[in-house]
């Protein structure tokens, strides 16, 4: 029988952990691949044999094709999690920051995807799903090469859901909001800027690594066979309240004519 395969990437830490493990209590098989060697096979040893983990390196062509190469079954799923961030102001940032935040966030996207799709193709398709990030979608201080990495990523999956459409593989895309896990573990260490932070969020809490599995895999799923090329923001509501904190005449906040001119 052909088992079902998820390939999770960045799978040794934060949010991929969590969606393979959500993926594995699916009945998924999981190959968790990271370039951290110790983090999958530490969610290996938790998972058990329906984990294989592998060090890939997610923008070493020959490290991907050995790894796509090596799963027995075509994958049925492929969660692009693996990522990383690099601060700094536009005047400032390196050449080599900016070039590193754009090759694993967008070139190992990029070839994960191709590799993995070309083998769904052989079968008759699959669903992927590339994380990205708010910062695909609004701009923030301080962020401009991973803010650009991910703006690729959500194009990225728009182009590849029109193309391998036909294959029968969907493409969609998670953005993330402020979420309490991995690569923010030290923002949010601060327990001030966690309050703050917090308290900028419709729903008035920071998200967590199980709030994007769980939209991982509705995504995955068979209650999303017509949705391909979306990017659904997974954030509380924060890309949506640009206008929320602005100052408002009192004029604004009455419907219809005021209670004079009904008098
Ligand atoms: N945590 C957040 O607040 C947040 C918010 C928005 C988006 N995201 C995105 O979610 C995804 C997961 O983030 P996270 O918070 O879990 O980060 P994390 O740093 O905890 O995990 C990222 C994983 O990717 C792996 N990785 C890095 N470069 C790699 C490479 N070249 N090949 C293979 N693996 C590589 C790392 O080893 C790490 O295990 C990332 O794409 C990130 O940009 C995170």
């Amino acid at each position: 029988m052909t088992e079902k395969w998820a390939v999770v990437t960045g799978a040794g830490n934060g949010i991929g952990t969590v969606i393979a493990r959500s993926a594995a209590k699916l009945g998924y098989r999981i190959a968790a691949w990271d370039v951290n060697a110790a983090g999958v096979e530490e969610l290996a040893a938790e998972l058990g044999d329906i984990c294989v983990p592998r060090q890939v390196d997610v923008v070493d062509e020959a490290s991907v094709e050995g790894a796509v190469a090596s799963l027995p079954d075509a994958p049925a799923l492929l969660v692009n999690s693996a990522g990383i961030v690099r601060f700094g102001p536009l005047l400032d940032v390196s050449l080599a920051d900016w070039e590193q935040a754009l090759r694993v966030n967008l070139t190992g996207t990029f070839l994960v995807g191709r590799t993995v799709a070309r083998r769904m193709a052989t079968v008759g398709g699959g669903a992927i799903i590339n994380i990205a990030s708010v910062n695909g979608v609004a701009a923030a201080p301080n962020a401009g090469a991973y803010s650009a990495s991910k703006a690729g990523v959500i194009r990225l999956t728009e182009h590849q859901a029109m193309e391998w459409a036909s294959l029968g593989i969907r493409v969609n895309c998670v953005a993330p909001g402020l979420i309490d896990a991995g690569m923010s573990d030290a923002i949010y260490a601060d327990p001030e800027v966690r309050r703050l932070r917090q308290a900028r969020v419709p729903l008035g809490r920071l998200g967590s690594s199980e709030d994007i599995a769980d939209t991982v895999l509705f995504l995955a799923s068979e209650k999303a066979t017509y949705i391909t090329g979306q990017v659904l923001a997974v954030d509380g509501g924060l890309l949506k309240s640009t206008l929320a904190s602005l100052p408002r005449p009192k004029s604004v906040d009455s419907v219809g004519p005021d209670d004079d001119s009904l008098a």
